[in-house]
């Protein structure tokens, strides 16, 4: 197989490449060389996706059996439009790596891979009249933008030649936007711990690798394939801090405060303390087609113990506009703890 990965520089990029390479496969990246390091072993050609010379540059490389997009979480559709068009005739299929968001009940609604998508046109620019945010708080243009993507990719291939693969959220080694390590930090740092909601609440992360691997298994498909990407209902907001407290070996003390109490005090959602949300919508993922279409998801505990190992290898989230705000600030946690007692 000879694939081409858009993007490939930092982490479910460089999982993609690092699979493909242990299957033996050709491996073309196309990025900018601004983000993280190209991985050993695949050829690498440096190109913007917002410039039509780099595409066509870029599609003389080929011919590929597949395209592997994992680099549009901030273009808008015109953008992946012009690089499916510039790509589509050196290329037999392509798969696309979307989110959850871009369904219109995220995250409030069970969500399964017949749901409504958002309205959204193939060709839209990036400022697109902005949609205010829905009575959950949550703003929903990201969603409404990735849909459009989606989009632009299957009028492009056609739905037989593409697969719109929707994750909710990833984790694992290399994760950049510090969701995880915050949490692994933070639970190092031991003390008492300001927990989000019920401990019982379900999440259902994916690991990046396992991501990578359904991604590539993806390439040599045929016909229709559109997957959700979550893990199985079990794991919950509990497993996953107390994994954080194990593989630490912490003696923190995680104090659960209500989502009441949290939204009361104006905390961020899924930010402020990382991975919170208290939407409904968010554990009710269904993913049973992809796990039908050879999708594994491994436990969260190894998830944890790893991206655990990665950061204690001296390795940090890389440098990006999202790592900032994610994190509570001491003082306020501390705040909230006293006055919870
Ligand atoms: N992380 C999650 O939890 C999550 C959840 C659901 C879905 N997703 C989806 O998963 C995919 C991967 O997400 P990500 O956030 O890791 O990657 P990303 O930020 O979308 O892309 C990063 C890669 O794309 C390259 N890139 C960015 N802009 C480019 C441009 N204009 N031209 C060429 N290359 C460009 C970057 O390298 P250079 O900067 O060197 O160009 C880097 O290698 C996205 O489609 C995202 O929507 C992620």
């Amino acid at each position: 197989m000879r694939i081409l990965v858009l993007g490939g520089g930092w982490f479910l990029g460089p999982a993609v490449v690092t699979d493909a390479l242990a299957r033996g496969w050709e491996v073309t990246t196309f990025n900018r060389g601004r983000s993280g390091n190209p991985v050993a072993g695949a050829e690498t050609v440096h190109g913007d996706r917002e410039r039509p010379e780099d595409l066509a540059r870029l599609a003389a490389h080929g011919p590929w059996d597949a395209v592997v997009d994992t680099s549009a979480s901030a273009l808008s559709p015109r953008d992946v439009l012009a690089s499916a068009r510039a790509l589509e005739p050196a290329a037999g299929r392509y798969v696309y790596v979307s989110t959850v968001a871009v369904y219109e009940g995220w995250p409030n609604e069970a969500l399964r891979t017949d749901s409504p998508v958002w309205e959204a046109e193939a060709d839209a620019g990036p400022d697109p009249a902005q949609l205010p945010d829905g009575a959950s708080g949550v703003n929903p243009n990201y969603g409404r933008r990735k849909a459009g993507t989606e989009r632009a990719v299957v009028d492009t291939f056609g739905l037989a030649r593409t697969s719109l693969l929707r994750p909710g959220v990833i984790l694992g080694p290399g994760e950049y936007v510090g969701r995880l390590p915050w949490w692994l930090r933070r639970a190092e740092q031991g003390g008492r711990i300001l927990a989000p909601g019920d401990p019982s609440r379900s999440i259902q992360p994916v690991d990046v690798r396992d991501v990578a691997a359904f991604v590539l298994d993806q390439a040599p498909r045929v016909g229709r394939q559109v997957h959700n990407l979550a893990a199985p209902v079990g794991e919950t907001m509990g497993s996953l801090l107390q994994a954080c407290l194990d593989v630490t070996n912490s003696s923190g003390e995680l104090v659960w405060v209500e989502d009441e109490v949290l939204l009361r005090q104006g905390l961020r959602q899924w930010t402020e303390l990382p991975l919170w949300w208290s939407h409904p919508g968010v554990s009710a993922i269904d993913g049973s087609s992809a796990f039908a279409a050879g999708f594994r998801s491994r436990p969260l505990a190894e998830t944890v113990a790893d991206t655990w190992a990665w950061l204690s290898r001296g390795n940090i989230p890389v440098p990006h506009r999202r790592w900032a705000r994610h994190g509570i600030d001491p003082d306020k946690e501390r705040g909230i703890l006293e006055s919870v007692g």
